[in-house]
């Protein structure tokens, strides 16, 4: 059972904030034309932002860890972070305007189609998280990039959790989105790793399964909870001892919008996991609120999800 009292140790998600711009089309618009979508919206998003958007609809409390922008247009993502109780206090901050997104939503097939835009945007630095008051946190979760940099950020933890009471050790997890080898460096320490299915079928794993047990095979933990996102298949969970299950989605009947369904099953999978729960409840707990989360437009209708 998930506990709904309050949380008081925060769960950190270290990663990008960057801005959504969402163009909800009618089908995918043809090269060189000029036409109108159906809607559009802007939004916050970012992998580790969207994570925590998501841990503060169901009640965690969370932090934001990432480069934010002075940059007078994109004060709304500061605002917006402010606004749903995100702290975001060890942020540098600097005067480069941030990433941003175009996202077109079509209503066609429901695929979101990104437009990334990241000219060299610097990258967050150990500098940046060693003196951050680890005691404050009961989980940390990284958007899997900068390999170096992460890498000693994660060894800071490890040791804090040499000296910790065994009831205060930071639980580590890592997610594997990018297309980069180099990356699996970052499942050396990690609790748990999440591998997004683009990174398994690069990997040459055609099913959830071999996804899990191929990733066991390939990286030098042998312990780690192994978890892969296999969209409407469901997420296959390969625990410490190797137990396997493949559980199933719950897509709704009327998809509207699958921007972050990724990131929101991540970060209900981490909150579950965060309380105590197994990782198998856990998984299912998070396919449960990505399903959810496809049948409206962002992020705020989750607190609405019966936790029960
Ligand atoms: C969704 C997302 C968007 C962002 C993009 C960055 O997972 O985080 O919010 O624009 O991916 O790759």
């Amino acid at each position: 059972m998930l506990h709904n009292e309050e949380i008081k140790k925060r769960i950190m998600c270290v990663g990008m904030c960057v801005l959504d711009i969402v163009h909800v089309c009618e089908k995918f618009p043809v090269e060189d034309t000029d036409k109108r979508c159906l809607r559009g919206h802007w939004q916050r998003g970012g992998n580790a932002s969207n994570n925590c958007s998501v841990l503060r609809q169901l009640g965690a409390e969370c932090e934001f860890l990432g480069m934010l922008s002075n940059s007078k247009g994109f004060q709304f993502l500061k605002e917006d972070c402010h606004q749903r109780l995100i702290h975001i206090e060890n942020c540098p901050n600097i005067d480069i305007d941030p990433p941003f997104s175009s996202v077109i939503l079509n209503e066609e097939n429901s695929s979101r189609t990104i437009i990334h835009s990241n000219p060299n945007y610097p990258i967050l630095k150990y500098e940046h998280f060693e003196n951050i008051d680890l005691s404050l946190y009961k989980w940390i979760h990284f958007e899997g990039r900068n390999p170096e940099e992460t890498t000693r950020m994660i060894k800071k933890i490890v040791e804090y959790n040499k000296i910790a009471k065994p009831e205060d050790h930071i639980k580590i997890s890592v997610e594997l989105e990018k297309l980069k080898p180099e990356l699996l460096v970052l499942t050396d320490q990690a609790d748990v790793v999440f591998m997004a299915k683009d990174l398994a079928i690069f990997f040459n794993f055609f099913t959830p399964k071999e996804a899990v047990f191929g990733l066991r095979n390939m990286i030098s933990n042998k312990n780690n909870i192994i978890i892969c996102t296999w969209s409407s298949e469901g997420s296959a969970v390969l625990d410490s001892t190797n137990n396997y299950e493949i559980i199933p989605a719950f897509p709704p009947d009327n998809i509207i919008d699958t921007l972050g369904a990724g990131d929101s099953f991540c970060a209900a999978a981490i909150y579950a996991l965060s309380n105590g729960e197994n990782c198998f409840k856990s998984v299912e707990f998070g396919n449960r609120i990505a399903g959810f989360k496809l049948s409206f437009y962002g992020y705020d209708k989750i607190s609405e999800f019966n936790k029960s």
